[in-house]
């Protein structure tokens, strides 16, 4: 399912606010604090009922209002979401007048955010780029969320029996953990493997329209898979075994694998600008959205807040071809509107919105 209406009462700074969003390209373009990631923000909530800002749903709702509500139509099927948040009460989501938990919505509704802390992906934990290359997974695969789950509980009795030194204890968790965590590893691979594929055809599109993108075909990314490929899960663990007593932990599996970017050697975080970090977040993470349409039949929308913070005119020169390849719904913000003479959208519908002038 898909937006293609929103409607907003007591939203942050907006009262009531109505759009009717394209479902391909959409700009939301005004001056700072007119709204924009206000916008972006409560399509994020109305899609998994959270924020990507705030951890506190509160501070959603508009000044001296008790409550937010978000109302979402899809056009093609009919359907009506709706998110109510009132104070101190936890937030309610209906499709077509039923709740739904948080996870359906997220699967009915998928979305995902470029927002500022994606922007330098390769800056953050290994922990936040696992968390960000599962979400697409547990959204598009229910197999996935069931190994997912399996492999976690298992782990987690695992490093239990350790913390109190029982080997034997800890080694009864370890079929779970081999049989759980190879499925996960395996549709991890599989992932990074199609989308550096989509990620390379469009760095080649860039580099047509502009040089300077070879930067970006010039990165090796590859998924570490947190224990040793060549002895495989099973023969891991088992010679970590006097280790993983030693530190009370579980050192080898999936819960430490990680996605490696670099260039020539040496860790894209270490020698990549902010500008390029930003724009290789943003090719990864637009490619990423692409395969999860195409190989699980999902329409994520993707949400770029700030598209040209930190990029210079040339950086988002070489960005701007890019668009027009997107075929998901593409939702992003920028101060200014420069688009207009720099992109031919005459084969997909572009939607550009003042926010000033929206209320
Ligand atoms: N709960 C709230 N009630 C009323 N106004 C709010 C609330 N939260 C944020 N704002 C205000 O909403 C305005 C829009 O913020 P934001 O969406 O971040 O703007 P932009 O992204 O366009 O710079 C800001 O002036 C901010 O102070
Ligand atoms: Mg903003």
């Amino acid at each position: 399912m898909a937006f293609s209406r929103i409607e907003l009462r007591n939203f942050r700074c907006f009262e009531a606010l109505t759009i009717d969003i394209s479902s391909n390209s959409n700009l939301f373009y005004g001056k700072n604090g007119c709204g924009k990631t206000s916008i972006l923000e409560s399509i994020y909530v109305a899609s998994c009922g959270r924020s990507f800002r705030t951890s506190n749903l509160e501070a959603l709702i508009k000044n001296g209002s008790k409550s937010f509500k978000i109302r979402a139509y899809d056009d093609n099927t009919g359907s009506i979401l709706e998110v109510n948040k009132t104070k101190s009460k936890a937030i309610n989501i209906k499709i077509n007048n039923s709740l739904v938990t948080i996870s359906e919505l997220a699967r009915t509704f998928p979305s995902f955010s470029i927002d500022s802390k994606t922007f330098f992906y390769n800056d953050n934990a290994p922990d936040y780029r696992r968390k960000h290359l599962d979400r697409g997974l547990f959204i598009a695969s229910p197999d996935y969320a069931k190994d997912w789950f399996g492999y976690f509980r298992g782990l987690k009795q695992r490093n239990a029996a350790l913390k109190i030194g029982d080997i034997s204890q800890a080694k009864a968790y370890d079929d779970a953990l081999i049989d759980h965590g190879t499925k996960l590893n395996f549709l991890r691979e599989n992932l990074v493997l199609e989308v550096k594929k989509i990620y390379a055809d469009f760095v080649q599109t860039l580099e047509e329209h502009n040089k300077r993108a070879r930067l970006f075909s010039e990165i090796d990314i590859y998924l570490k898979s947190g224990f040793n490929d060549k002895l495989g899960l099973e023969e891991s663990l088992l010679q970590s075994n006097s280790a993983d007593l030693k530190r009370k932990t579980t050192n080898q599996g999936p819960h430490k694998a990680d996605i490696i970017f670099e260039s020539k050697g040496l860790l894209i975080k270490d020698t990549f600008s902010r500008g390029e970090q930003k724009l290789l977040s943003i090719l990864w993470s637009l490619s990423q959205n692409i395969y999860l349409e195409k190989f699980f039949k999902l329409s994520p929308i993707l949400l770029l807040d700030d598209l040209s913070s930190e990029l210079d005119a040339e950086m988002l020169d070489c960005f701007l071809p890019i668009i027009k390849y997107i075929e998901n719904r593409f939702i992003f913000s920028n101060i200014v509107d420069s688009f207009n003479s720099k992109i031919d959208f005459s084969e997909q519908s572009f939607k550009k919105f003042h926010v000033e002038q929206l209320t």
